[in-house]
């Protein structure tokens, strides 16, 4: 019999490309092998997201497109993962009956179990591996039998070959206003760090370069071991102990628990990079309030000011919401006269959309779609003018990058592209996770280089290696 295959689907977040890849892994040693597409696959797995409806639509229409090769081909096993599969935990069998499974965030480990069942029992399965209601479990609860599931992972994944993301916490206990992310992760819960510290060793011992630590609030990182407390920058220093890894990051920072002690990682240097994702959503402080989100406009301000002078150049992202029910033009342009202000390296900005069960869903959505869209498109070309200042301000300077491999597009910018020589156009990141191209021999790739700014676009660095 050929040897069966698997494709998987991933929607969201950093925390679904890993469990997307954790998924994989367990796939491949359960002996499928990866699809060349969604098209050729027996199993198909959709790692799902709910943070606003868009996402969800997305999974409905093209799982929905599955439903006349399911009944060509009652043999094919198609499965919901993530954060959809406990939120519509009643609803997705019933828009999608032609799905077999769903299984939620918390259970992974139970994948394998859920795949053989599926295949045993063929069209008409209908299982379902969920939480119990979020009430009925302690707060704090480690979930530990998914410990072992974590540690199996066989590859590392990321958004390069030399990159990896490993998790340090689960759930949510914020409770921001509009964010159905503690609903669907549950309670918060940081993971061993032995643990952690020991899936980093292994991933650098197999070549990762550059690891970044995941958690939805990770400032609020906490777990108790041999007697000891441990926060996120005693992890942090500890993991950049590791001795191979050249780059250290972590996503993503509340505001109100960016601590003196985090900043003080962040000044110490290489391999930490000095980078912080951390979220502001609104400029307005009446907004700020009404999504519960713990701090005013003028805290954030000095936060991200304390680590600016401590950690000269540091790269600072942020999210925003635009159109959160009440939102007045006045509100709008606070956070429009922030993002002038702040020079924000990155800005990740969304449409409010109404998550059912939280908070903000018993307010009026009262921003209409198209003012929504005009305060989104504004928002974006505020940064994008301010994001091409603060690259302009690069020029000349000198940046340590890590290259991740050849350039994706060196057609790009012929002038810089491949003289035959062994040299070619290279693809790096520099410490605030920007893109930087130029031009070198091959061997470099998966090493750190220095290289000089020359030339800016709006999205791109370009530059030339400095010899060292
Ligand atoms: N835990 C992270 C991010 C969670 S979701 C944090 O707290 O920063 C990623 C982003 O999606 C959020 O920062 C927010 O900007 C956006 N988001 C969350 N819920 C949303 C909603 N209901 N509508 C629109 N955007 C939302
Ligand atoms: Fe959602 Fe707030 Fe938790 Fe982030 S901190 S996941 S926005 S509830
Ligand atoms: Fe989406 Fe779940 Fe991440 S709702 S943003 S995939 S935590």
């Amino acid at each position: 019999m050929a040897q069966k295959t698997f494709h998987v689907e991933v929607y969201g977040c950093q925390m679904n490309k890993l469990d997307g890849q954790l998924a994989a892994d367990r796939l491949r040693a359960m002996g499928l092998r990866e699809a060349v597409g969604l098209r050729d696959a027996d199993v198909v797995l959709f790692v799902t997201c709910s943070v606003r409806q868009h996402a969800e639509d997305r999974v409905y229409s093209n799982a929905g497109k599955l439903k006349h090769r399911k009944a060509r081909q009652p043999g094919l096993v198609i499965g919901i993962l993530g954060c959809m599969a406990e939120k519509d935990r009643d609803d997705i069998f019933r828009r999608l009956p032609h799905v077999d499974f769903i299984c939620g965030p918390g259970h992974l480990d139970r994948l394998e179990d859920l795949v053989r069942e599926a295949t045993a029992r063929g069209a008409g399965g209908h299982l379902a591996a969920l939480d119990a209601p979020r009430a009925a479990r302690s707060p704090g609860d480690v979930d530990d039998h998914l410990e072992a599931f974590e540690l199996g992972r066989l590859t590392p994944v990321g958004e390069h070959p030399f990159h990896a993301y490993v998790r340090v916490m689960r759930g949510c206990d914020n409770f921001c206003a509009y964010c159905i992310v503690p609903y669907v992760r549950g309670p918060e819960a940081s993971r061993p760090p032995s643990a952690i510290l020991d899936e980093v060793g292994r991933l650098v011992a197999a070549g990762v370069r550059h690891v970044t630590l995941l958690g939805q609030s990770i400032g609020s990182y906490a777990r108790q071991e041999q007697g000891r407390l441990w926060q996120l920058a005693d992890l942090v220093r500890a993991a950049a102990e590791i001795e191979g890894l050249v780059r250290l990051d972590f996503v993503t920072t509340h505001p109100k628990n960016l601590s003196d002690a985090i900043i003080e990682c962040l000044a110490a240097g290489p391999p930490v990079a000095p980078y912080l994702h951390v979220p502001a959503q609104s400029g307005s402080d009446r907004v700020l309030r009404a999504m519960h989100r713990g701090y005013t406009i003028g805290e954030y301000r000095e936060r991200v000011a304390a680590a600016r002078r401590r950690v000269p150049g540091l790269s600072v992202a942020s999210d925003f919401i635009v159109g959160y029910p009440g939102e007045s033009d006045e509100d709008f342009e606070a956070t429009v006269a922030l993002i002038r202000e702040m020079d924000f390296s990155q800005v990740f900005a969304f449409k409010y959309s109404v998550r059912p069960g939280t908070a903000a869903a018993r307010l009026d959505d009262d921003v209409p779609e198209d003012m929504k869209k005009d305060r989104l498109a504004r928002l974006l070309k505020v940064w994008s003018e301010s994001a091409l200042r603060s690259k302009r301000a690069l020029i000349g300077r000198t940046v340590e990058c890590l290259v991740t491999g050849p350039s994706p597009k060196p057609h790009l910018d012929a002038a810089e592209g491949g003289d035959g020589g062994g040299r070619m156009q290279l693809s790096s990141r520099s410490p605030g996770q920007q893109i930087v191209l130029f031009e070198g021999p091959s061997g470099l790739i998966g090493s750190m280089v220095p290289v000089r700014i020359t030339r800016v676009s709006p999205i791109t660095l370009f530059g030339e290696a400095v010899a060292v």
